[in-house]
């Protein structure tokens, strides 16, 4: 089989790198161009040491893009929709990473953005990257807007109850957990070390972006309400979402395996964690870090008609890089786990 070329736009970043090291491994894959701006003419492993000794591939300036199958980009918010126009002349297919197109109503960009969208007709074009969710959309699709990292912890633990329509619509509490890699590489007074060593700090108690993302993709049954917060602490990779639900009726455990047994069997990187005893009872993000998986697992609170329900990820995994290369995978026709395999380290 021929391989298709992909390129990479920002790939001097914490995800394009991640997407790099995915790529350079695929069986199918040849990565024709990475670009950054800062460090265009050097070597990648200046970058990404891990790297080294891997490729030879030196970053080159957006400006000297060529044509290729597959352009990933992974450029920060609002960049990815003022260059959009050059993009679609390079190549037919378009995985960005940003938030630039998840929302497919301009309305709520424009109220969660603050802004107009440049490019609002574009919005419904793009397919939102959770391939559970949109897997067969993935297949005809030419252009797919990878999801947020935290929106893809709570769609992932929560989308089973939803669709079942066993969680009430009005009130779900959600509260994230998130390491330092979720904000990129860019350092900022509150990434210095000495301020960022050791924090558990409240960022977005209100008004996470993410959210917005979360009610479009769960509102299978009408619109929801969800309340969401989050928390960076003392971790480099991965997520932890908690989230509250509020049961229409009264189940029982069994019920709720059921429901996410359902959902969860079939799909490669989505996985029931729940066990009686032991250290490892519940989805924890270290044990994920560079892997695919989403692992969840849930504790009913009968009593009260509430369930939590855990996600783990590790965000520039299947909260980034992984779940793009997964609907690369789909779009193109390959085997959706290609390149992913990768069962994750232990101990970490
Ligand atoms: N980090 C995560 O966990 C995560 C998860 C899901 C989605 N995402 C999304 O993926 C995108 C990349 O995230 P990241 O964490 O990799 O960010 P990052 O580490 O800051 O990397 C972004 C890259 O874009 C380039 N860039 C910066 N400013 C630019 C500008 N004004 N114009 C053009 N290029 C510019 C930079 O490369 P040069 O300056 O060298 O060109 C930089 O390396 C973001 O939109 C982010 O929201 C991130």
């Amino acid at each position: 089989m021929n391989k298709i070329t992909a390129s990479i736009v920002g790939a001097s970043g914490y995800a394009g790198g991640e997407l790099l090291r995915l790529l350079l491994f695929h069986q199918h894959v040849e990565v024709k161009q990475v670009t950054s701006e800062r460090y265009f003419g050097k070597f990648v492993h200046k970058v990404h040491p891990n790297l080294r000794g891997q490729t030879t591939l030196k970053f080159c300036s957006m400006e000297d893009l060529q044509p290729c199958d597959v352009l990933f980009l992974c450029l920060p918010h609002g960049e990815a929709q003022k260059r959009i126009d050059q993009f679609l002349l390079l190549a037919k297919r378009i995985i960005d990473l940003s938030a630039d197109f998840r929302l497919q109503d301009a309305e709520v960009y424009r109220l969660w953005y603050g802004h107009d969208h440049l490019k609002p007709e574009l919005l419904p074009e793009f397919v939102y990257g959770i391939p559970e969710l949109h897997r067969e959309e993935m297949e005809k699709a030419h252009l797919i807007s990878s999801a947020g990292c935290n929106a893809t912890a709570t769609i992932l633990a929560l989308f089973p109850l939803f669709k079942e329509g066993l969680a009430e619509q009005e009130r779900t509490v959600v509260e994230v957990k998130v390491g330092s890699s979720e904000a990129g590489n860019k350092a900022n007074e509150g990434s210095h070390h000495p301020i960022r060593h050791g924090c558990v700090r409240s960022f977005k108690a209100t008004g996470h972006r993410h959210q917005a993302e979360i009610v479009q993709e769960l509102s299978f049954q009408g619109p929801i309400s969800v309340y969401f917060s989050a928390t960076a602490i003392e971790m480099v990779r991965g997520v932890l979402a908690t989230c509250h639900v509020f049961l229409k009726q009264e189940v029982t455990e069994k019920d709720i395996w059921k429901v996410y047994r359902k959902y969860f069997t079939n799909e490669p990187f989505l996985r029931i964690i729940k066990e009686r005893d032991g250290v490892y009872r519940y989805p924890e993000p270290k044990l994920l870090a560079g892997t695919n998986f989403c692992d969840v697992g849930f504790e009913l609170d009968a009593s009260a008609k509430r369930l939590v329900v855990i996600s783990a990820i590790d965000n520039l995994m299947k909260g980034a890089a992984g779940q793009a290369l997964q609907a690369m995978n789909i779009m193109l026709g390959f085997t959706e786990t290609m390149g992913l395999e990768f069962p994750g380290l232990h101990p970490i």
